[in-house]
């Protein structure tokens, strides 16, 4: 079975050709850093114009990749997928309407698959990982806990409340004088930083639950910098440093806290401990890594990261996702209307302010 996916959901224009033995064939990532950089942040529709520009020329690399790497052909495709939401809606709307047209065309089944369920099964296109496992979903757009106990059987644990840790990373690395995105470049200034020297908050750590919230850091990461009389133009190289080492380190309590209560809870329902996955962009960061698969062989479990390409917004896990459902037998009708919101779990309560995150 072979499937091509396409996402568009936020600032990548992916397109992917997986097979159900798990072999990529094409795995295609355009990134529009650029196209957004001078604003700071991601513009919708910078996005959508930059998906619907690039998106026929990637689906024609595509297909020329897998027909080099595997003789694969338009012919041989089974199944269409593309990311349906949660996500910016312009964007989302070209990639569907694209993967429609191409499943239309082509008398092929049209999947409409949910952005963070790609995330949540990628994890099986690295190896045959079983059902049930518990999936940390650390991104720019996400922040979640969620057991994952098959094929559109999600179960979310917790989520932020405020801001996805991604999104902290990066509004701390303005504070600090820092690029966009600010993951890498704090982690790098963090290196040789002195993670003590600033008493930071370790948000929500102790609380009952398995929420998020980083709003409280960001506020006395900007006080801690205000304290030294420095700002994002005026701060030095060292305090910089420090700064960015107390910033990732109460990060890093703060997701090893949240995940060693969800681990718990996965445990008190499921019998007994199996694989603690994490993915997104965030989970690049090595001490984020270190502290949480520390947390994961506390409590038992394996603890399991795809690779980087893998963990960022890709098509490998929309295609993936596909074959899944195709498998299933889960397509969708040509109706299907994107969602800038869509919930794994329909019956988790909404957090407060969780704004376009689902
Ligand atoms: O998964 P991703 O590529 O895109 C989505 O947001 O869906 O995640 C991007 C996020 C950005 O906020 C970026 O700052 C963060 O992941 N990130 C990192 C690191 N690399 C990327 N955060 C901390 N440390 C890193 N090394
Ligand atoms: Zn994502």
């Amino acid at each position: 079975m072979i499937v091509l996916g396409i996402e568009t959901s936020c600032d990548e224009t992916a397109v992917a050709i997986a097979a159900d033995d798990r072999t990529l064939l094409a795995d295609l990532v355009l990134s529009q850093l650029e196209d957004h950089r001078p604003y700071g942040g991601i513009v919708p529709e910078v996005a959508a114009r930059a998906h619907l520009q690039h998106l026929p020329g990637l689906i024609e690399r595509a297909l020329g990749a897998a027909k080099a790497r595997a003789g694969i052909g338009l012919d041989d495709i089974d199944g269409i997928a593309a990311t349906g939401g949660p996500g910016l809606i312009g964007g989302v709307m070209v990639g569907m309407m694209m993967a429609k047209a191409m499943a239309a065309a082509r008398g092929l089944p049209f999947l409409a698959i949910n952005h963070l369920e790609g995330h949540a099964l990628s994890a099986r296109l690295i190896e045959d990982l079983p059902f049930p496992y518990l999936l940390l979903l650390v991104s720019g757009g996400h922040c979640q806990l969620l057991a994952v106990e098959g094929v559109g059987r999600y179960r979310r644990y917790g989520t932020t409340i405020d801001d996805a840790v991604g999104e902290a990373f990066d509004k701390a690395a303005k504070m600090l004088g820092l690029g966009y995105p600010g993951g890498p470049p704090i982690e790098r200034a963090a290196a040789t930083g002195d993670a003590r020297r600033f008493e930071l908050p370790r948000p929500m750590v102790g609380r009952p639950g398995c929420d998020f919230s980083f709003s409280g850091l960001k506020t006395a990461l900007r006080h801690a910098l205000a304290g030294i009389g420095r700002d994002a133009h005026t701060i030095g190289e060292q305090d910089r440093a420090d700064l960015a080492a107390g910033f990732q380190a109460a990060v890093a309590d703060a997701l090893a806290d949240r995940t060693s209560r969800a681990l718990d809870r996965f445990v008190d329902e499921f019998g007994s401990p199996t694989t603690l996955v994490v993915a997104g962009g965030v989970a690049a960061n090595q001490a984020v890594r270190t502290r949480l698969t520390r947390t994961a062989e506390r409590a038992g479990f394996r603890f399991l990261a795809p690779p980087p390409r893998l963990c960022t917004d890709n098509a490998a896990m929309i295609a993936w996702a596909g074959i899944e459902r195709l498998r299933l037998g889960l397509t969708d009708d040509l109706a299907f209307a994107a969602r800038p919101r869509w919930p794994l779990d329909p019956d988790a309560p909404p957090a407060i302010g969780a704004g376009v995150k689902a």
